[in-house]
């Protein structure tokens, strides 16, 4: 790895690079792993009415048409508590395909996936790999935000998984990734815990697009040390690719 590509890799580590600190004409290179506090997600949930637009309508849609059924969605109820619905950003076309739980509260402020703190440390990992964020397609299982960013409930995912299911067959991703236990469980179907998820490359789909696990931002912020296990997901992601893991 040549020192330009290095920086983005050791920038998602959180490791300080080299430091010059001038102590009595001695040199003393150093480096720190940041501790960054979060909070616990809540455990509530909610019961929901019954889906009003049919998953085969929604199979059908092209991206456009796609993301006006998203803008305009009551297939639950999280439809009533958020500011507005974040179908996802970045290219149509591209190659990788990353994939979080659900927008938190600025991104139903923003209507974009990934704009807070998570998602800085997201471009973070997106960067390391060598890849621009804006080359990616990056969304969610859900589209609404959960209240309180509470974790979704199996309602919610079964209700919304249909988009995220089309966004797939639209794009057509070489590969993707997937950030945390809940997206993991849910595009795989599986209460599998994350722990066996990861390190493997698994399949989505009927075409059997490789699909890698690994931790989701957020509980890498809280625990930064396991940022070297995920790095060592995103280069069995960059492997399975043909990159350069
Ligand atoms: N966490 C997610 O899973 N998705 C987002 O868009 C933001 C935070």
């Amino acid at each position: 790895m040549s020192a330009r590509e290095i920086g983005p890799v050791l920038d998602f580590l959180g490791i300080t690079r080299w430091r010059e600190q001038r102590q009595g004409g001695e040199r003393q290179d150093e480096w720190s792993p940041p501790t960054l506090p979060a909070a616990p997600p809540s455990k509530q949930s909610v019961s929901l009415p019954p889906g009003s637009v049919p998953d085969g309508v929604i199979a059908g849609l092209d991206w456009d048409p796609l993301a006006e059924r998203v803008s305009g969605c009551e297939r639950c109820p999280l439809c009533r508590t958020r500011t507005q619905t974040v179908f996802g950003s970045g290219s149509r076309h591209a190659d990788w395909l990353f994939v979080g739980e659900a927008p938190g509260a600025e991104e139903d402020r923003q209507g974009l996936p990934f704009v807070g703190r998570a998602g800085q440390l997201l471009t973070s990992m997106i960067e390391a790999m060598g890849l621009e964020r804006n080359g990616v397609f990056i969304s969610n299982v859900l589209k609404c935000r959960p209240p309180g960013n509470r974790d979704p409930a199996p309602d919610e995912i079964k209700a919304c998984l249909p988009y995220l299911d089309r966004q797939i067959s639209l794009l057509k991703p070489k590969i993707v990734v997937v950030l945390g236990r809940i997206a993991a469980q849910s595009l795989l179907a599986t209460e599998v815990p994350i722990s066996r998820l990861r390190g493997q490359v698994r399949s989505y789909g009927p075409d059997g697009i490789p699909l890698v696990v690994t931790y989701h931002p957020a509980y890498l912020l809280r625990n930064p040390i396991a940022k070297r296990e995920s790095w060592r997901d995103l280069r069995l992601a960059l492997a399975t690719f043909g990159g350069r893991a």
